[in-house]
């Protein structure tokens, strides 16, 4: 089976101002974006600390887009029902956040959600291949997480390359998201690396424009 190649776009409402959460989700819904991304951060996994399940069940409502829940989060098996309950259509886990995610992403299907496993900088791909048939989506960290803003390391990308290699060998089906530094100027390395989704906070929404932000991420993505 060839896997038939998507190319989406996930605006993080991390670079929203929190006191207008409402407006963000709207304003990722007009401009022509695909799926919200909501970084869940729990100041021990990663330096810094978020917002929780009720933000985005209060989100929820809002809008009919996927949302795309990253649980930067140790341990996170007892927050899934939250998060699931939250309205969460993907809950992806990190990998260097537990000892059992393979348990994890079982409990995230028992939920009936789609289920993301996740990686930072320095951890390699090929620890990830006991998962990739579980899997619904791998997200690959191009950041060490817990800030928006920062450089994309370019390195990390030959990981989507081999991603896309195992997903071939493997029959699998599930898509590559890119998580991390992405903006016009490294959007077509993150394309052509072979990413399926992209995630982008500030790049998105810092723009003036964002609607144009994100023809211009999606027209790049045409252009391959
Ligand atoms: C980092 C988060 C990212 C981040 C992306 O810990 O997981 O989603 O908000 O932000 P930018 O696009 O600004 O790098
Ligand atoms: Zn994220």
């Amino acid at each position: 089976m060839e896997f038939r190649r998507t190319h989406l776009l996930a605006p993080s409402i991390l670079a929203a101002n929190f006191g207008a959460m409402g407006q963000a989700v709207s304003l990722i819904e007009t401009s022509g974006a695909d799926w919200v991304h909501l970084d869940v951060m729990d100041g021990q996994f990663v330096p810094n600390i978020s917002f929780g399940p009720k933000m985005i069940a209060d989100l929820r409502p809002l809008t009919d887009l996927v949302f795309d829940t990253h649980l930067m989060v140790y341990r996170p098996d007892h927050l899934l029902k939250a998060f699931a309950d939250a309205g969460s259509d993907y809950i992806t886990i990190h990998l260097e956040a537990t000892n059992h995610p393979h348990r994890s992403i079982q409990n995230i299907h028992s939920m009936g959600k789609k289920a993301g496993i996740s990686i930072v900088p320095s951890t390699p791909v090929d620890h990830l291949t006991e998962l990739l048939p579980s899997v619904d989506l791998v997200l690959i960290m191009t950041v060490n997480p817990g800030f928006g803003g920062q450089e994309l390391i370019e390195h990390s990308l030959k990981k989507v390359s081999r991603l896309v290699e195992l997903r071939r060998a493997g029959e699998w089906d599930f898509l590559i998201s890119v998580d991390g530094g992405v903006n016009r100027i490294t959007a077509p390395l993150v394309w052509s690396a072979g990413a399926d989704i992209l995630v982008a906070g500030s790049a998105f929404f810092r723009s003036g424009n964002p609607a144009e932000e994100i023809a211009l991420l999606k027209g790049i993505a045409d252009d391959r």
